[in-house]
């Protein structure tokens, strides 16, 4: 199913357009903003590389933009790569050997990095050299590159994943927090700048409010009630055009749209609100486990929807309310 909702990244153009380019267009996320800001102003004034970078937190928070904010701010050229994509020795020191003095290496899904290349990148962290071993068969040996000084930025959506010796080896560590409404409504209120259209404050508020804390949401519901404006209204994005068409791509209030609510309703309709597994739940509903895992509860979880005990998924009151039944009536 094609979710309005999803929180994939956007791979065509208008994510690069929107996208901040300079840490003053990067809303929110002030604690991690100010200190970034200190450590590259130290590192200039040093004449030093910046020290590696991690960043961590949950899809769509901004971690990909603020990379390319360092890079820019650092007035340097950003490298980028995903852990997956770095399968063998050979691939890590072909991206390695790219790098020039100051360059920022980014490195996604730095958790889903295999084991021995991430052995690798110590070295290649602490002291820019890197050791790798030529030949095969009793005639290996092994030989050493030195580095130009670099900056490696690592994401992940997992930082639990992540093994401790190399988190150690970041001297800069952040957590990306959810965003507030307000800060939502900014992100809002300045992609219709860039992208020139009006948009009132209240509908900006109503969009901010049903974006699961998340600028990436904001921004794809922002997309497509812009092209309900441009067809059925006068080109400005109002209350009335926003609430219109977030009703017809069916995302409620709370930001949920009809998967999520297919999911209330299977949990509390078939399985009495639980406790089931998610395995049972992901059958009934004809899911992936992992989707449902990955997508569908993390939020419903966070805004107290449902809850996870040891026996499994329980619904709650709150969802119970937000289905307009309550617990006791459902029971008998
Ligand atoms: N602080 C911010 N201010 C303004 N816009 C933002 C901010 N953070 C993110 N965005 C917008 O949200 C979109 C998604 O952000 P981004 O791609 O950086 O998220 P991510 O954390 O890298 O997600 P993933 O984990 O899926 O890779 C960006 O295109 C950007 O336009
Ligand atoms: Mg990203």
């Amino acid at each position: 199913m094609d979710r309005i909702i999803t929180n994939d990244e956007l791979k065509e153009d208008f994510d690069e357009t929107i996208r901040p380019q300079h840490i003053d267009e990067y809303i929110g996320q002030t604690e991690v903003k100010e200190n970034v800001r200190v450590f590259i102003e130290a590192a200039k004034m040093r004449n030093e590389p910046l020290d590696h970078v991690l960043l961590y937190g949950p899809p769509g928070l901004g971690k990909t933009t603020l990379a390319h904010i360092i890079a820019n701010e650092l007035g340097s050229n950003i490298r980028t790569t995903t852990g997956p994509a770095i399968e063998k020795a050979g691939d890590l020191a072909a991206v390695l050997s790219t790098l020039e003095p100051g360059d920022v290496l980014f490195i996604d899904e730095i958790h889903r990095l295999p084991k021995y290349i991430e052995e690798m990148l110590y070295p290649a962290m602490e002291d820019f050299e890197l050791d790798i071993v030529i030949g095969g068969e009793g005639a290996s040996r092994s030989i050493k590159i030195d580095l130009p000084p670099f900056t490696l930025v690592g994401a992940t959506t997992r930082a639990g994943d992540i093994s401790s010796p190399l988190r150690d080896r970041f001297g800069i560590v952040n957590k990306l927090e959810y965003y507030s409404i307000e800060e939502l409504k900014e992100i809002i209120k300045r992609t219709a700048r860039v992208l020139d259209m009006e948009i009132e404050e209240d509908a900006a508020l109503e969009l901010a409010a049903r974006s699961r804390k998340t600028p990436r949401i904001a921004n794809r519901l922002f997309k497509r009630v812009r092209d309900f404006a441009l067809v059925l209204g006068d080109g400005k994005v109002d209350v009335k055009i926003t609430k219109d068409a977030l009703k017809r791509l069916k995302v409620d209030e709370y930001g949920l749209d009809s998967l999520d609510i297919e999911y209330l309703t299977t949990l509390i309709n078939k399985f009495n609100g639980g406790p089931v597994g998610v395995e049972t739940m992901a059958s009934a509903m004809g899911e992936e486990i992992s989707s449902l895992e990955d997508v569908v509860e993390p939020y419903l979880m966070q805004e107290g929807f449902i809850k996870r005990t040891q026996r499994g998924r329980v619904a709650t009151e709150k969802a119970y309310k937000h289905l307009g039944g309550n617990k006791e009536e459902t029971l008998f």
